[in-house]
């Protein structure tokens, strides 16, 4: 007895200890974790890749090589890419382009290449069913009916996904259309208009990628807010970046293109940016922030005025502050092999030079976007994430399994539940969806774009306004996951298809 109430002294004064440990985690860290990284390299700007014309038809060539690549200095990282080393190009079509790509796989493992955001038909959709087997080639065609936007691509291979875009699998995709052209933003593709895809990668002592497969962290709720975090931060593939842009408004197009990290960007001497677009395209007009918060998946297009700008600016990741974050924090920090998602970061060195082109000015009204309209919905469907992060809607994925029927046309309201202790953002395939509300309050203004991917925080619900308007398909399904990518891999994905009036 005696015994008893002197283990239970114990184990309470140690949750004791516990919580207080995570209620003292320092609220702000005052020094980023890469604070000894000089910018010294000059950030990569993949190579922009214009499709050959063949017969009326938009072609790509893209081969998915391994490679080795010097990201440490002269040291070689053993790495992925589509047609290099790492990364890969930029891809470049305009609406109404009718697309032809041609992937082949020279690796010696299956994948898959995923069009990310863009609207096309389940086949050539580049999920888990459209695997591409060594020495293969897959031909996907569509035509381009997205707005102009930030897209990107990226394996999907089942269980593999995380590991194959962290060793380097992901490129941009950048449409353009009529109305967008009429607005004269910054557009010189490297000059003013940059590429930015920011990943967090960890390094051993000869230089190559750590990668922790998820499959192989401890079972239970406790990895649930594991994926792979990093300490070193790649723009483009270049660690300690420095970009040289004329002192004049500058278009930054960001991809948070990691495995499982947020970045919460902003300047070191917080100046202000607008955000002009989201993961689907431009905003309604733009938006004046600080911060710039971007999960897995998310993109974004901001603004920056560099007119009359001599000094260098440093683009940050600030730490994500709020409480149930901190108790993810430390979870992490204890779990993750002491990284976490609270950590600050230095990201990129701007440096402003004198030109003597003319800045571009920013237009107040960037495009039409239709009103979200709750009162057309037809079906709810609720998407529950849950505790053990590793399911949606209690189900694990299911190769076989078909868990949503969506009819073609029908204006949907999808409402995410985070059930559980960490963040995971919500990304839809095939389709652009509009964010109805965030517990129950309306959208921020640089939220109310379109979107394919939505951060739901902890006990979060947001709703989303969805609608398939083409493409039915009853057998081949399209995906709906959480971005984390080692979640993904684990199975917090669930598969739907879309059919028409007559279920067909
Ligand atoms: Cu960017 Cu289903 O993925
Ligand atoms: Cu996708
Ligand atoms: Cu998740």
């Amino acid at each position: 007895m005696r015994l008893l109430k002197h283990a239970l002294v114990v184990i309470v004064s140690a949750l004791g200890l516990l919580a207080a440990a995570i209620w003292l985690l320092p609220a702000e860290r005052v020094k980023a974790v890469n604070d000894r990284v000089k910018f010294e390299n000059r950030l990569t700007i993949p190579p922009e890749l214009l499709p050959r014309d063949v017969n009326g038809e938009k072609v790509f060539d893209l081969a998915i090589q391994q490679g080795e690549t010097e990201i440490v200095r002269s040291r070689q990282t053993k790495t992925l890419g589509f047609s290099g080393t790492l990364l890969g190009p930029t891809l470049r079509a305009r609406k109404g382009d009718k697309l032809r790509i041609n992937v082949t796989n020279s690796l010696d493992e299956p994948t898959t290449t995923h069009w990310h955001g863009m609207h096309l038909p389940a086949a050539m959709d580049g999920g888990p069913h459209q695997v591409i087997a060594p020495k293969e080639t897959w031909q996907p065609h569509w035509t381009v009916t997205n707005d102009a936007a930030t897209l990107w691509y990226h394996p999907h291979m089942m269980g593999a996904t995380g590991r194959q875009v962290y060793r380097g699998l992901a490129g941009l995709f950048l449409i353009d259309d009529d109305s967008a052209d009429r607005l004269g933003l910054p557009g010189e593709y490297g000059v003013d208009d940059i590429p930015l895809i920011v990943q967090d990668r960890k390094f051993d002592d000869r230089a190559q990628f750590v990668y922790d497969e998820p499959s192989k962290a401890p079972p239970g709720w406790l990895d649930n807010p594991v994926g792979m975090l990093g300490d070193t931060i790649l723009v483009n593939g270049t660690r300690g970046p420095f970009l040289e842009v004329p002192a004049r408004l500058v278009r930054l197009r960001i991809l948070n293109g990691s495995n499982a990290r947020r970045f919460n960007f902003g300047f070191a001497d917080n100046r202000p940016f607008h955000q002009i677009a989201t993961d689907g395209g431009l905003l309604a007009h733009p938006v004046g922030r600080t911060r710039l918060l971007l999960a897995p998946g998310e993109r974004a297009e901001i603004l920056l005025d560099l007119n009359k700008v001599e000094t260098r600016l440093t683009l940050m990741s600030y730490a994500v502050r709020d409480d149930v974050d901190r108790v993810t924090g430390f979870l992490q920090r204890v779990l993750a092999s002491g990284n976490d998602e609270n950590e600050e970061f230095r990201i990129l060195e701007i440096r402003p030079h004198r030109h003597t082109g003319k800045s571009a000015v920013m237009p107040n009204n960037l495009a039409t976007l239709p009103a979200v309209d709750a009162g057309a919905v037809v079906t709810t469907r609720r998407f529950t994430l849950q505790f053990t992060g590793r399911t949606i809607n209690g189900k694990s994925m299911d190769h076989e399994r078909i868990d949503e029927t969506v009819t073609m046309g029908d204006v949907e309201r999808w409402d995410i539940v985070n059930e559980s202790i960490a963040y995971h953002p919500f990304h839809i395939h095939g389709v652009q969806f509009r964010v109805l509300d965030r517990n129950g309050k309306p959208a921020p203004a640089y939220e109310q774009g379109w979107k394919d991917t939505v951060l739901v925080g902890p006990s979060e619900t947001v709703r989303l306004i969805v609608q398939f308007a083409s493409y039915a398909d009853s057998t081949l399904p399209y995906m709906f996951h959480c971005h984390i990518l080692e979640h993904e891999d684990l199975g917090m994905m669930g598969q739907f298809v879309v059919v028409g009036r007559a279920g067909r």
